[in-house]
């Protein structure tokens, strides 16, 4: 999800005869959509949680400690359990909804789990804009999680359906690229409603209301993809939707190809116990560890927190809010950078490049926080919080052109169709736990690591660039059904996994007497 894009590319890399046709068009709104109600949840938190109004109706302790000065080390004024919970409950609430998601899309269809997940969104809506204490306010951040758990499943898989093979690759980027812009939104929207007392807060938590509301409509109106009729048996309703949406009679090569795709998906009797057998241990393992490495990058200290964190250092509630503001506008501009270079310059660039962008911008802010921010020091001088807003705007660029994008997209091209739909299910829980844990965490970290949590991350951006100039094939420009040929057997470390597997195929063919046929399948 995710986070994020999450489009899966064609599985056989042939363009068929397809116009884009306002279903099309659609289904692009769609995207922004969804994309866009995750965004605007990841980005509004922390510009209410930076709010007098709001602190003083829900967290009147931290409310008391913040406005106290000399009291409480700087770093300590947010450090609060309750205010912790307040964003990360939506990232558990989304993830264990992302195994009813994945049973909803097969069984009910794309169409049916985005309606599911526009309800929960609404009822999110309605009891955080309406919230009278804390216990509906985290009702309401849990039944907006449950709608990114069905969201983040079910749009992604719709979008990569529908649209024409040769705009799916552009389609996995845009949903990151609306996720970006629900952030800004989010961020533009606390500044203005920051300055209407003493309900501004609601209003915030209350315009999520507007893509939730169109997720609603627009998944009344789509129609299902023919891959999900045909997965349910509905095979005349699928060829008819797939003229369609294609625009034109001739379809019956791609008719033919989504059935056998589900009949052999359908093969597959025991998904997630396939992903785990050893030739599919390279994928696993480089989805699992992007998603680890992505969100250990701090990038959701800087997403959830900045306005606190801004706070933190001595700015203004205004300072600390337009701050949030510059740096969600990076973050839009610099993910346009990704979608142009990622097919020019590779994945394995872009990652070692921001890699250090990233440590450079870190240790910086590390070190100016080290010694300027004291525990009961007055906070920054005008120049030193220049700088460090600077510093983050250099991160964040940097994340958006590369772990951002790329820790969704790398997974979706790198599973083969028999593991696509259960290694993608992998991939949206893994991310969702670890954005729990920093959403969880990090304020408490920030009070007691001080300017070292800066470091900390800093650590780990090493650690990833370290993975990437080994571990990490660069597979721009290598069409799915050829990965194993041109990436894995390629590869120093990963080709033992798929020569091992062969070996054992062989070695059975000529012990058993089974077929490779057979021993395939066991
Ligand atoms: C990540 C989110 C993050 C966002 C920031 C996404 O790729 O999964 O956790 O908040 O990027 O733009």
């Amino acid at each position: 999800m995710p986070a994020g894009g999450f489009a899966v590319s064609a599985p056989t890399g042939t363009e068929f005869e397809a116009k884009i046709t306002p279903i099309v068009i659609i289904s692009c709104i769609m995207a922004a959509t969804g994309g866009l109600m995750f965004g605007y949840d990841v980005g509004v938190s922390g510009g209410v949680t930076s709010m007098n109004d709001f602190l003083r109706k829900f967290f009147p302790k931290v409310y008391r400690r913040k406005n106290e000065t000399g009291l409480e080390s700087n770093y300590c004024k947010y450090d609060n359990q309750g205010l912790q919970l307040f964003t990360s409950s939506l990232y558990l609430a989304g993830l264990t909804a992302t195994f009813f998601a994945s049973y909803t899309t097969r069984r009910l269809g794309r169409r049916l789990t985005m309606l599911i997940a526009g309800f929960f969104f609404i009822g999110g809506v309605i009891f955080n804009g309406a919230a009278q204490d804390l216990g509906m306010l985290i009702v309401g951040r849990i039944l907006l999680g449950c709608g990114v758990g069905f969201a983040n499943q079910a749009v992604p898989l719709f979008l990569s359906e529908i649209a024409p093979t040769r705009i799916r690759g552009g389609l996995n980027i845009l949903f990151q690229l609306n996720i970006t812009i629900g952030i800004l939104f989010a961020n533009l929207i606390n500044y203005g409603t920051s300055k209407i007392h003493p309900w501004g807060w609601r209003l915030s938590l209350a315009l999520a209301g507007i893509p939730a509301f169109l997720l609603t409509i627009g998944a009344l109106f789509v129609v299902d993809t023919p891959n999900s009729l045909i997965e349910r048996g509905r095979l005349e309703q699928g060829r008819a939707v797939l003229r369609r949406i294609r625009g034109t009679n001739n379809v019956d090569a791609e008719f033919e190809e989504i059935v056998q795709a589900s009949n052999a998906a359908r093969q597959v009797k025991h998904p997630f116990r396939n992903l785990l057998k050893r030739r599919n241990r390279p994928q696993l393992v480089i989805a699992i560890v992007m998603q680890i490495f992505q969100q250990f990058t701090g990038i959701n200290a800087i997403m959830f927190y900045s306005p606190v964190l801004f706070n933190t250092l001595g700015f203004k509630n205004d300072a600390s809010l337009y701050s949030a503001v510059i740096t969600g506008a990076v973050n839009v501009v610099s993910t346009l950078v990704s979608i142009y270079s990622v097919d020019r310059v590779g994945r394995r660039a872009l990652l070692l490049e921001a890699g250090v962008q990233m440590f450079f911008s870190q240790v910086v802010i590390s070190v100016v926080l080290g010694f300027k921010v004291k525990d009961h020091s007055e906070g920054l001088a005008k120049g030193w919080a220049v700088l460090v807003v600077l510093m983050v705007c250099i991160f964040v660029s940097a994340f958006a052109w590369s772990w951002g994008p790329l820790g969704w997209l790398i997974p979706s091209e790198t599973f083969p169709l028999e593991t696509r739909s259960a290694g993608q299910s992998v991939t949206v829980c893994t991310n969702l736990l670890f954005t729990f844990v920093i959403a969880q965490a990090f304020l408490s970290m920030l009070c007691h690591m001080k300017y070292g949590i800066f470091a900390f991350f800093s650590g780990w951006v090493v650690i990833m660039s370290i993975f990437v100039l080994f571990f990490l094939p660069e597979t721009k420009n290598v069409p799915i059904e050829e990965m194993t040929e041109r990436v894995w057997k390629q590869h120093w470390f990963w080709k033992r996994f798929v020569e091992d597997a062969e070996q054992e195929k062989l070695e059975a063919v000529v012990n058993n007497g089974k077929s490779a046929k057979e021993v395939e399948s066991a």
